[in-house]
């Protein structure tokens, strides 16, 4: 299991919340932010854009993820969504499988909210027997 500070939760946290903040939602009004810690300690984020052609819109995971790679990042050692829902707002499906592209199985996801931490799963977790870059021999 890898382990993440303390501290770094904590920001990880701060940048999803405060990014949700950003959100461009006027379909769903779900607002959702993430924040990814990077090899290098860094902290990227995104929220979700939807788009009147609603098929085009982007999740915060997937916005996070771009931010990450064109930051020069090549890892996700963790991963907060920030949502407001009656269940915590883990990834889609989708979001799940982009993670598993920088991600360990180990990595922590953690969901938040407004009221403090809503859970704590692994991406393995979320994603069991995965596809992965392994499989192609590109890592
Ligand atoms: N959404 C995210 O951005 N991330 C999630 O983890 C769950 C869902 C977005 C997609 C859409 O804009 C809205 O939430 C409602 O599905």
């Amino acid at each position: 299991m890898s382990t993440v500070a303390l501290h770094d939760l904590e920001r990880l946290a701060a940048a999803a919340r405060a990014v949700r903040a950003r959100a461009h939602v006027p379909y769903s009004r779900f607002a959702v932010g993430a924040a990814l810690l990077d090899e290098q300690g860094r902290v990227h984020v995104g929220c979700n854009v939807e788009n009147a052609s609603y098929p085009q819109g982007l999740c915060a995971e997937a916005v996070a993820l771009g931010a990450l790679v064109s930051a020069g990042g090549a890892r996700v050692l963790a991963v907060v969504v920030a949502g407001e829902a009656v269940q915590p707002v883990t990834p889609c499906g989708g979001c799940r499988q982009k993670l598993r592209e920088f991600a360990a199985t180990d990595a922590p996801v953690w969901s938040t909210d407004s009221s403090g931490w809503r859970a704590r799963h692994t991406l393995g977790e979320l994603l069991p027997a995965s596809f992965g870059p392994d499989h192609l021999g590109a890592r």
